[in-house]
């Protein structure tokens, strides 16, 4: 397998990562990362096949599972219920009931409140210019979870501070104050969370959390835990991604003229420029896959956005094209960790964008905009527009 060097936090690399990935592409469907010491795939066929590939998952097998510091307690033992750190049978059993609450009924009656939430924002903006992700791209995925779930929209500050606290983990150079915080945050949540639960207990309502209170009620035991637990998941997975993909979008939409939006063009914005490019496996058995051994205990991580540009799939893939057809993008993922969120976050994408379009009909950047210094989490650091 051939080695590639390429620092994650070089800037340039980070404004612009899809040339690195089509010079790791032309190594073959995997390489390996020297920063990372890990092989990587960036092919669409190869991201494809691991993320379905059962004999790998996300769940750290036995042996390599941390010793966990008593200061991160908390965040841990949230995690430890997260269905996305599980694998089957616990995995298919979480997900399982949050699909059933998460359905489409639910995701689509929400049309008309996030639309009412845009035209707010949007009545909002200021003449001059200022930053679209503030007065926006991250107002409306908070506000539209805790509604979802029956949380008050009064709150949406300090979940969106608790959110990025724990958000802070993932990232790829820690420090023990980002640890402290994101534990704090860990048990101001589950704090916050348990009270809005056990009132939901007493008083149903037509949300998410009753119905996760309901499903166990049926018998399928769903802990307190794991409630707790499948929440907090849903709003943080639900908030940062999609206020990524917005902002993303708009630049892209932005840089072409390109005002009209369908679901297509949707998945085009997705496909094009994604907020989360790199998700890792663990190997649970000696395995080959695509000519390359691999030991149990091993770790493959899977390029989306690699994936996404990959030219034996995707024609010119550098271009927007939002008449694009053809292969689903893994921008959502793939197999059994597919996004749970994926139909909230497109409606959300379809519904913010196409009214801000329509609304604004001047809008323009102000400014060239960057992205964040954050390679795993790729999203603007702002995006200042004009909207009148
Ligand atoms: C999983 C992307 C929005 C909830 C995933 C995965 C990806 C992803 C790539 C798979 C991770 C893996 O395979 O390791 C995105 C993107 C979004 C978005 C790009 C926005 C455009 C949302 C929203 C929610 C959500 C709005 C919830 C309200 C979840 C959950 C999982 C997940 C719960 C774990 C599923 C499992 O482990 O079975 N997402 N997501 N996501 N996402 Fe999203």
């Amino acid at each position: 397998m051939q080695e590639l060097s390429q620092s994650p936090t070089e800037p340039a690399f980070v404004q612009n990562p899809y040339p690195f990935y089509d010079r790791a592409r032309a190594a073959g469907p995997l390489f390996r990362w020297s920063e990372y010491d890990m092989a990587c795939a960036t092919s669409h066929a190869a991201v494809s096949a691991i993320l379905r590939d059962r004999r790998m998952g996300r769940e750290v097998p036995l042996e390599r599972a941390p010793e966990i510091p008593q200061h991160l307690a908390a965040f841990y033992a949230c995690e430890a219920h997260s269905m996305l750190e599980l694998e089957p049978p616990a995995h298919t059993r979480l997900r399982g009931l949050v699909l059933r609450a998460f359905t489409s009924r639910r995701v689509n009656a929400l049309a008309p409140e996030i639309e009412a939430l845009c035209h707010r924002l949007i009545d909002g903006f200021p003449q001059g210019p200022f930053d679209l992700l503030d007065a926006y791209a991250r107002q409306v995925p908070v506000i539209v979870i805790a509604r979802l779930m029956g949380l008050p929209e009064s709150r949406a500050d300090d979940l969106l501070a608790w959110s990025n606290a724990m958000v802070g983990m993932y990232q790829a150079k820690r420090t023990r104050s980002m640890e402290d915080a994101a534990e704090m945050a860990t048990q101001a949540f589950c704090d916050f969370l348990a009270v809005y639960i056990a009132e939901k207990r007493r008083n149903p309502a037509d949300d998410l959390i009753s119905e996760l209170i309901a499903a166990e009620q049926e018998g399928e035991k769903l802990s307190t835990e794991e409630l707790v637990s499948t929440c907090i998941l849903l709003l943080n997975a639900g908030h940062e991604a999609t206020v990524h993909s917005l902002g993303n979008a708009v630049r892209t939409l932005l840089m072409h003229d390109h005002r009209e939006i369908d679901g297509p063009c949707v998945e085009e914005l997705v496909r094009l420029d994604p907020p989360l490019h790199m998700f890792t496996r663990w190997v649970y058995e000696d395995l080959e896959i695509f000519g390359h051994r691999f030991s149990r205990g091993d770790r493959i991580a899977c390029l989306l956005g690699a994936a996404n540009r990959d030219p034996e799939v995707y024609p010119d893939p550098h271009r927007f094209d939002p008449t694009r057809r053809g292969p689903a993008h893994l921008g959502f993922g793939a197999g059994i960790h597919f996004c749970v969120g994926a139909p909230l976050a497109r409606l959300e994408m379809q519904c913010a964008l196409s009214l801000l379009m329509r609304q604004c009909p001047d809008l323009a950047l102000a400014k060239e905009p960057r992205y964040s210094d954050l390679y795993h989490f790729h999203g603007l650091e702002r995006l200042m527009v004009r909207a009148f």
